[in-house]
């Protein structure tokens, strides 16, 4: 698989102390990130899985050190490589207490996280984020301009709230803390390979996701529960808030 980007253009300008390859993986489109230091030459895997031997290969190219593993939830998609990676390297797994509670495993390593907390890969810090609603303890990771966000937002989607563990109201809230408490130029990347762009910023996602036109947690909850899976289809593209408007006045009575 190819090494699909590095960094987006307005981060080159600020010279971070990292640079975030992504590579697409598996059956289901997952998104596996190699998060490299430049300074250490450490580098971290984020939700390791499929063909661990593709990131192999990617870190052997780049010369770097995989030392950590972080996790955004515990979904079998995501976390189906992690023995492997611990097989080949000495390195820590990180993850968030509610979501090793959540899944029943690694809740006796030193390494759970809190949300705020933050990992120091080598000079690059990384804040770990608790964005509950896909799962209990699901996590975005935000460092420099870039937020890695697993199955919690997609490009113009959001993770689905149906399965074990899910949570559609919490799921409003996660999204609207995203909103505002992350710059608008924040770069998004997400778990899945769901749109029609593997990359966007958040901005253009407050502008056309249709799960972050909701004012209303009803309606968000009706929308992502009942309605959403019956009038979208992969990839994903842009949509409006006036058709989100429309949809649910036209479906429910009343809009976002
Ligand atoms: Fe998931």
């Amino acid at each position: 698989m190819a090494d699909l980007e590095t960094q987006p253009e307005s981060a080159m300008q600020d010279l971070p102390p990292f640079s975030i390859h992504a590579l697409e993986l598996g059956p289901m489109e997952n998104f596996v990130y190699l998060i490299q230091d430049h300074a250490s030459g450490r580098a971290a895997v984020v939700d390791p899985a499929w063909e661990v031997s593709e990131v192999m290969r990617l870190a052997e190219g780049l010369g770097v050190r995989i030392t950590d593993i972080l996790l955004t939830h515990s979904h079998h998609d995501h976390i189906n490589g992690i023995d492997e990676v611990l097989g080949a390297c000495d390195a820590q797994v990180h993850l968030l207490k509610d979501e090793a509670r959540f899944w029943g495993h690694y809740q006796d390593i030193p390494t759970l996280h809190h949300g705020g907390d933050v990992i120091e890969l080598g000079e690059t810090p990384i804040r770990v984020l608790h964005t509950p609603g896909h799962t209990p303890g699901s996590a975005c990771y935000h460092l420099g301009g870039d937020v890695i966000a697993g199955d919690t937002l997609f490009v113009f989607g959001c993770g689905r709230c149906d399965l074990r563990g899910g949570d559609p109201e919490a799921m409003f809230q996660t999204l609207k803390r995203l909103r505002t408490e992350l710059p608008p130029e924040t770069v998004l990347r997400p778990g899945h390979n769901y749109a029609e762009t593997p990359v966007s910023t958040l901005e253009e996602q407050v502008r056309s996701n249709p799960f972050l036109h909701f004012d209303d947690p009803l309606r968000f909850v009706q929308y992502r529960m009942h309605l959403h899976d019956r009038y979208r289809h992969e990839p994903y593209g842009p949509v409006s808030r006036e058709a989100i408007d429309r949809l649910m006045r036209e479906k429910t009575g009343g809009a976002g």
